[in-house]
């Protein structure tokens, strides 16, 4: 439209759906605090080094910070003529306080501002949901410190492998978010670095200060290559990768749950307060949490494939591919801090595990094999030997229609005349669990141990 900044150039104006089609504000209005933050930052370096005077400086921040209040107030709803939030800032500043709003840009291209927006926002954003995250894993922590005595099958192949402490298997998931945790702290070194004053493409024949506006930002350093400055989204695409195992591994919990909670498991109830019902069958009570979580997944991963393949063909510098960057990114950041949230709860108040049916599924197979077979190995049988023995033994077992616990000492015996009275407690669960106490094993004092390491970890 007429009121474009860059109309002068155009004989006619833009055809108002291809506007519509261009236009941003829509949710780039979603970065208009860390644009203001940003002009400021940039209208201080101005006036620093004379560019413009120290008043017309002033005038810029205090105009923008009105800006901001506006904005927060509700008053600032800039509509699709405005294209992106940069412009749209920029016009309400000049019509806030007159000609000196049109030296904001002095020194300046939309393009190494969109950057230095993005990376302020990625910046506040990783901090938010590292802070969920350590919610997240106090749950964990407080939830495991309950449990250390209960039991749960342990599984591979989803096959009942070996009985071990649900303390335990919850805190192979703090485990995840911790590295998920180190993970964000990581990228947040490179989301660090200020790409202003990179211009348009080449930096500026003006005389700017980019470590000042650098410092003013509170960035940890400055993007060497005006170039790279402007059209880097690496940062965000190990934002996007980032989001995506935080959501990997709150999938697998997820799906764990939903196992759990089904009568064929019922290793846990839902709580009303977490699952719903259905339209027609009165019986029915859904895990939907755990399911929209393992659901949501898919958008998460969705977003990160999009922005590789967004960015993988553009020539340098910029392209106006790259304001397809920000949905996915807008609403990984929202997906994953409501999953976060909503497992938390979940975990916290949702979850009844059933520690009789646990104590019963660990008593009812035969994942105390290997225990029987680490017994004979004790006594100096080899273990490929006695591995063997107890393969037989079971499948004898499996055809009586009886478990290894149902087996009498005279009967033990006539396996193999190491076996004594004490294999009967040698293959209760409570043993099996408690003589793994190897670092980081399931046996109980081991367990008791992680739950402290974890603890200190987080305070
Ligand atoms: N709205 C644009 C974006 O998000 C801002 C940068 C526009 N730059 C340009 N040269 N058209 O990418």
């Amino acid at each position: 439209t007429a009121t474009q900044p860059w109309s002068q150039r155009f004989e006619t104006a833009l055809h108002p759906a291809i506007a519509r089609f261009n236009a941003s504000i829509s949710f780039d209005i979603n970065l208009i605090e860390y644009d203001i933050t940003g002009s400021q930052a940039h209208s201080r370096m101005l006036a620093k080094v004379g560019i413009i005077s120290a008043e017309e400086g002033e005038m810029l921040v205090n105009g923008l910070e009105q800006i901001r209040q506006e904005y927060r107030a509700g008053d600032f709803n800039p509509g699709i003529d405005a294209e992106d939030v940069h412009f749209a800032v920029e016009r309400r500043l000049t019509d806030l306080i007159g000609d000196v709003g049109k030296k904001v840009h002095t020194a300046r291209s939309r393009n190494d501002q969109v950057a230095t927006d993005v990376r302020l926002y990625l910046r506040d954003q990783i901090r938010k949901i590292q802070t969920d995250l350590r919610t997240w894993q106090q749950t964990l922590v407080n939830k495991a410190e309950q449990n250390v005595e209960t039991f749960i099958p342990g599984y591979t192949h989803l096959q009942r492998a070996q009985p071990i402490s649900l303390a335990h298997h919850l805190l192979a998931y703090f485990e995840m978010a911790q590295r998920d945790w180190t993970r964000l702290d990581e990228i947040y070194q490179r989301v660090n670095v200020c790409p202003l004053g990179s211009g348009a493409l080449a930096g500026t024949p003006h005389p700017i200060d980019r470590h000042y506006t650098a410092e003013l930002l509170d960035f940890g350093s400055v993007a060497r290559n005006s170039l790279d400055g402007v059209s880097d989204r690496d940062f965000a695409v190990e934002f996007l990768c980032a989001a995506s195992l935080i959501m990997v591994h709150l999938s697998r919990l997820s799906e764990e749950v939903i196992l759990w909670s089904s009568q064929e498991f019922s290793f846990v109830k839902l709580s009303d307060r977490v699952s719903t019902g259905s339209s027609i069958m009165p019986q029915k009570k859904n895990p939907d949490v755990p399911e929209l979580v393992r659901g949501k997944t898919g958008r998460v991963f969705g977003h990160l494939q999009g922005l590789l393949t967004i960015i993988k063909g553009l020539p340098l510098a910029y392209n106006k591919d790259m304001q397809e960057d920000k949905e996915g990114i807008f609403d990984a950041v929202v997906t994953v801090r409501a999953c976060l949230e909503a497992m938390t709860i979940l975990v916290e108040e949702g979850i009844e595990f059933q520690p009789k049916r646990l104590a019963e599924a660990v008593a009812e197979d035969f994942s105390n094999a290997t225990d029987v077979a680490d017994y004979l190995a004790s006594k100096g049988v080899p273990f490929r030997e006695a591995y063997q023995l107890v393969g037989k033994l079971v499948k004898t077992c499996t055809s009586e229609g009886i478990l290894l616990k149902d087996l009498s000492v005279e009967r033990w015996k006539t396996f193999h005349p190491q076996f004594e009275a004490d294999i009967v407690d040698a293959i209760a669960p409570a043993q099996v669990v408690k003589v793994r106490n190897s670092y980081g094993g399931t046996g109980f004092d081991q367990v008791r141990i992680q739950v402290e390491a974890a603890k200190q970890l987080i305070a």
